[in-house]
């Protein structure tokens, strides 16, 4: 006999089914709950909400294991390469040789964007955030390939949208970077593998020849990986919930890079580098600052620190942490930040406040130091979260499409005003 969940309602039993995922996770289906019972289920924030069944990332947040189609992070950001990780995650299964050439064969032949885009550029304000240019730039790709507007096309339609997508996020990042500078845009060069086609169109100029430094290559490589996705996340659910209208899947992505912004969520790792900067200009004294993220009447927050689903330690972080020591050494820098932000750590993890609500770095707690190390500027840190997280976006787009999942559109417990009558302003006092 299948398990069942019981709840009691003004003394009436009703029975629940139990959903069980492969790896033992169980959930209440309570999607039949209202229609028998007249009752909705109160989560406010989803803290505690399953939106959907997911094959594409296993994640246990208490134990700290996180999976991509079944294959550990840290197998993966050890071996593979992003764009063999990026077909794992679309495709369900490592690719073989020939599969991966034709699917970055692909990739390549999508790299250049229209011209025409090129104009959209020269009209944002130049401080203006590179988060924002990518959000909108993405957004217009729709408009170049208006086919991409009509829902329930053929398979190789979506297809060439999904490498269109790969191929110009990173072509789009770099020249929104060149526009801050003034510098002329680089094309991109389909010699070059994604990781340095990327780097090239960044660093790169017209009058010299940009070879990027390997360190380099492999640093971003492990970054893009453990990125890459992260299951029902905010901009995840977001890519999700756009596309469960059927609007295209660019601007879906879109909406997605608007949520991934978030100091919150993946625009974290712009302000843990601020912050940290903030700190060591503040003369360094790590325990003032713990104590503001710990008084709550202080706004003030660890970035960095804290996880919704993490609770007793990012796997992406450690690899991070272990990581950066290494690429600053390889590289030869020595950044003073990555010592406030070891010593604020340390801090940090032994205050009773972290203990007790189970607080611990994240990942973008040291990304930002790796970023920097390799010359990427602060505001271009979530754009290569961005970068990252993209096939786990489109993945979790094509999962929704394919299980012909309906419009997402949660319900509510309205406490507004009850019904009265319009008052006319000549009696409104
Ligand atoms: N600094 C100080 N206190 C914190 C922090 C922090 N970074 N994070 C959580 N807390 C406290 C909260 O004030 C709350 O305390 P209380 O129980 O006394 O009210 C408790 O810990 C629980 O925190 P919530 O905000 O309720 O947890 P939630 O799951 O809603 O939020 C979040 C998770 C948003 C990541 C939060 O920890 C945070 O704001 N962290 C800083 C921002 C950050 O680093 N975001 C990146 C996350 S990783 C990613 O998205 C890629």
């Amino acid at each position: 006999m299948s398990e069942t969940a019981k709840i009691t309602l003004e003394g009436k039993t009703y029975e629940l089914p139990i959903t069980t995922g492969s790896e033992g996770e169980k959930a209440i289906d309570i999607s039949k709950l209202r229609a028998e019972t007249g009752c909705i289920t109160l989560d406010i924030g989803y803290k505690n909400t399953g939106s959907t069944t997911s094959k594409i990332t296993f994640l246990d947040g208490e134990k700290g294991i996180l999976r991509y189609r079944g294959y550990p992070i840290e197998q993966l950001a050890e071996k593979a390469s992003f764009t063999e990780v990026a077909y794992l995650i679309l495709n369900g299964e490592l690719p073989n040789a020939k599969q991966l050439q034709e699917f970055e064969g692909n990739i390549r032949y999508h790299s250049l964007v229209h011209e025409d885009m090129k104009r959209f550029f020269e009209f944002f304000p130049s401080n203006a955030h590179p988060m924002g240019i990518l959000s909108a730039m993405v957004s217009s790709l729709s408009t170049f390939y208006p086919k991409s507007q009509t829902p329930n096309r053929p398979s190789k339609d979506v297809e060439r949208t999904i490498y269109r997508l790969i191929a110009k996020m990173p072509t789009l990042a770099a020249i929104s970077y060149k526009y801050t500078l003034g510098h002329p845009t680089m094309y991109p060069n389909n010699k070059l593998g994604y990781v340095e086609n990327f780097l090239h169109m960044m660093f790169g100029l017209p009058t010299e020849e940009y070879v990027a430094d390997p360190v380099t290559v492999d640093a971003l490589n492990k970054l893009l990986i453990l990125h890459a996705d992260h299951e029902q996340n905010c901009s995840a659910s977001t890519v999700r919930m756009v596309g469960s209208s059927q609007a295209n899947l660019y601007s879906a992505i879109s909406a997605g890079i608007a949520a991934l912004w978030g100091p919150l969520h993946g625009g974290a790792n712009q302000q843990v580098i601020e912050m940290l900067e903030t700190i060591r200009n503040d003369g360094g004294d790590i325990q003032k600052w713990v104590n503001k993220a710990k008084d709550k009447d202080d706004p003030f927050r660890l970035f960095g620190f804290g996880h919704r689903v993490y609770k007793n330690f990012d796997p992406r972080a450690q690899i991070i942490k272990k990581s950066s020591d290494q690429i600053l050494k390889r590289l030869g820098v020595n950044d003073p930040v990555l010592d406030i932000a070891r010593h604020l750590e340390e801090v940090a993890l032994k205050d009773e406040y972290f203990i007790e609500r189970k607080l611990y770095p994240n990942v973008d707690f040291y990304s930002g130091i790796i970023y920097r190390a390799i010359g990427i500027p602060t505001r271009m840190f979530t754009v290569m979260f961005a970068m990252g997280r993209l096939p786990g976006w489109i993945a979790q787009w094509k999962e929704m499409v394919e299980d012909k999942e309906p419009i997402s559109r949660p319900r509510q417990i309205y406490t507004g005003a009850n019904q009265r009558n319009y008052v006319p302003m000549s009696d409104r006092g």
